[in-house]
């Protein structure tokens, strides 16, 4: 088994995971082709509805047989066939602890019915009294925390519910867009690739460091290089020899940098002119930003608006610190009708 650690396997899962003897994964994360037309290099995947149904059977029995008996097991899926799915992990006994939705924006257009704009995230696990799931890693600032600054507040932040969004204006710590065109995590050679800070989310609350991660359909290669990133163990099977190949090439250059868009973001000559603009334009003081959270959740959602990458959500606090960095170093400008503003080193 070892043979299959941190690697991508260029095969059908079903094949592979059906020679394994023992179970292996700590955490199985599948996003399988959803039957829906979509053009993959290898895959055909437009199939008749019995066959796709039968063969889901297929793959979930053979994850379930290499998931330990403490693992958890998530499978991302469209409405098609979310209801087999969910009566196919009944049948093998899995518990189901969330049904996720997934909701973004940038969803397909459509003229004779309503946009798609959600995926199903099932969060399975095999024993239900014993599991890994650590909340505090995946736990975000609450509003108690953030607008009422209420003493009675968690310090250690909220539990995320279970409808993730794409974007969350007045919380950028649960935002999840989706992978367009111009992010800068995009792979361009894979259709559908799902964001790095999803599937960190999911590999925090678990697994642990050092566990052992499963994509049965690693596509891009996203779940194994973000278990690189995180320090856990990978293993990726997939049936197109090219994304195999190109996404051994991506965990080999990004697998211990950052999570995309949670990386701190540089500064760059460019991007503080911009910052100064919208500050200008906008015109509350910063101060004022400093003191009502909304007021910099309003302009914090407004920058990323006006850079346009989202791939690299910058977040008030970012925005807080560089306001406050420019203003020191007398940069930001006073805004009209202002005193000069100058602040103490703190
Ligand atoms: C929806 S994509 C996965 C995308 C992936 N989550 C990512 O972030 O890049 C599904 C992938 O499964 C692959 N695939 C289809 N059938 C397979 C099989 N039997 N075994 C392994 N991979 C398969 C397809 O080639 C495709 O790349």
């Amino acid at each position: 088994m070892q043979d299959f650690q941190d690697k991508i396997i260029c095969d059908d899962c079903i094949k592979v995971l059906n020679q394994v003897r023992s179970p292996f994964a700590d955490l199985i994360f599948a996003d399988p082709p959803f039957n829906i037309g979509y053009k993959y290099d290898k895959y055909h995947d437009k199939k008749e509805k019995e066959h796709y149904i039968d063969w889901t059977r297929k793959w979930m029995i053979a994850c379930c047989n290499v998931l330990k008996p403490t693992g958890s097991f998530y499978i991302a899926i469209g409405d098609d066939y979310a209801a087999n799915v969910k009566i196919i992990a009944d049948a093998l006994g899995l518990f189901m602890r969330n049904w996720i939705i997934w909701h973004y924006t940038f969803g397909q257009q459509t003229k004779d019915k309503f946009a798609r704009s959600h995926t199903h995230i099932f969060y399975f696990v095999k024993d239900k009294k014993n599991f890994t799931f650590n909340d505090d890693a995946v736990r975000t600032p609450s509003d108690r925390q953030l607008i009422y600054n209420d003493k009675r507040a968690n310090p250690a932040g909220k539990m995320p519910d279970d409808v993730w969004d794409s974007f969350m204006p007045d919380d950028v710590w649960d935002s999840f867009p989706r992978v367009c065109g111009t992010f800068k995590e995009r792979q361009g050679w894979h259709p559908c690739q799902m964001p790095e800070r999803l599937l960190a989310r999911i590999i925090r609350v678990s697994s642990m460091e050092k566990g052992w991660v499963l994509d049965p359909f690693s596509g891009s290669g996203t779940t194994a290089v973000v278990s690189s990133k995180l320090d856990r163990h990978y293993t990726g099977i997939e049936l197109s020899s090219e994304y195999a190949a190109e996404s051994r090439k991506r965990i080999k250059e990004f697998g211990k940098s950052a999570i995309e868009g949670e990386s701190p973001i540089k500064w760059t000559k460019q991007l503080d002119t911009e910052l100064k603009q919208l500050y200008h334009e906008n015109k509350i003081p910063t101060d004022q930003l400093d003191d009502h959270y909304y007021l910099l959740t309003r302009f914090t959602e407004m920058f990323n608006n006006y850079i346009g990458n989202k791939s690299n959500i910058v977040n008030q606090i970012e925005i807080k610190k560089r306001l406050k960095q420019l203003r020191k170093s007398g940069k930001l400008g006073a805004l009209h009708g202002e005193k000069p503003q100058t602040i103490k080193a703190s």
